[in-house]
């Protein structure tokens, strides 16, 4: 990832989730396998303190799991089975540690990690940013890498862990005190703005691309929606269905 590179990126969101059980190595697979340009994913921190991938701050609608994810250690956690909720195909399917779908990813696609810190316990706070960084660099990743957070406490903390790491802020327009996408990204010194696709208003686009802040769009899975978004040039969009925005993506090649 370069935020001078102007190509439009196609972002597998929770990987090839339409397709595959979300945040799991099969749908990192998925993505890869669609020519999608980047995989975005969830991260949080076990009891131990290693950071996981997965999304919701509880276990009990996509694993075996009941409860807080937070209170239990990685040992725990990789008993879970994340793939049958999906379908009976994928029981037994574990959760992905960060460095396991970091090391997969290297070489083959870039990573927007999306760090949650509502459900992080309060001791471990703030590690989730230094040990996520720092698998990125074990990787070799930096350039291939973007990080993002609805907390913007986590992006000042990796900034300031290393001002070189792409961030991008995620939207809220409650948190945003009627700040325009520019001056939020110029509040918190960050690279690039992520928006809801309701959230997002067409005429951003063109004072964002005026000014170099790359924008990517989520979550769009209808072809209308991704046509819309095509044509106002964002810089990419984030997708359960990389292989269908793949083919409508197509038509706007020049
Ligand atoms: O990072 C874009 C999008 O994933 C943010 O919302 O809830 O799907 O993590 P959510
Ligand atoms: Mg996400």
């Amino acid at each position: 990832y370069h935020s001078n590179d102007d190509s439009f990126l196609v972002i597998a969101h929770r990987g090839a989730s339409a397709q595959y059980p979300e945040n799991t190595m099969p749908a990192f697979k998925g993505a890869v396998e669609m020519e999608a340009e980047m995989i975005e994913l969830d991260v949080m921190m076990s009891s131990d303190g290693v950071p996981v991938v997965f999304h919701d701050a509880r276990l009990d609608d996509h694993s075996d799991g009941k409860g807080l994810l937070k209170d239990y250690t990685l040992r725990e956690l990789r008993t879970l089975d994340v793939g049958s909720w999906f379908s009976e195909q994928y029981r037994g399917e574990k959760m992905p540690t960060l460095e396991e779908a970091i090391e997969f990813a290297s070489g083959k696609i870039a990573l927007n990690i999306e760090i949650k810190t509502e459900a992080v316990s309060d001791e471990l706070h703030g590690g989730v940013e230094e040990k996520s960084l720092e698998l990125v660099k074990k990787y070799g990743m930096e350039d291939h890498v973007i990080f993002s957070s609805f907390d913007y406490r986590a992006l000042e903390h990796l900034k300031k862990l290393d001002p070189a790491i792409p961030v991008a802020l995620l939207y809220n327009r409650s948190e945003s005190e009627n700040m325009s996408p520019l001056e939020l990204v110029r509040k918190y010194g960050v690279d690039a703005f992520n928006c809801s696709y309701n959230q997002f208003k067409k005429k951003w686009s063109r004072e964002l691309k005026e000014h170099n802040i790359p924008h990517f769009i989520y979550t769009v899975d209808q072809p209308r929606r991704m046509r819309r978004l095509l044509s106002a040039e964002v810089s990419g969009i984030f997708t359960n269905k990389p292989d269908l925005l793949k083919e409508v993506a197509t038509e706007f090649q020049e």
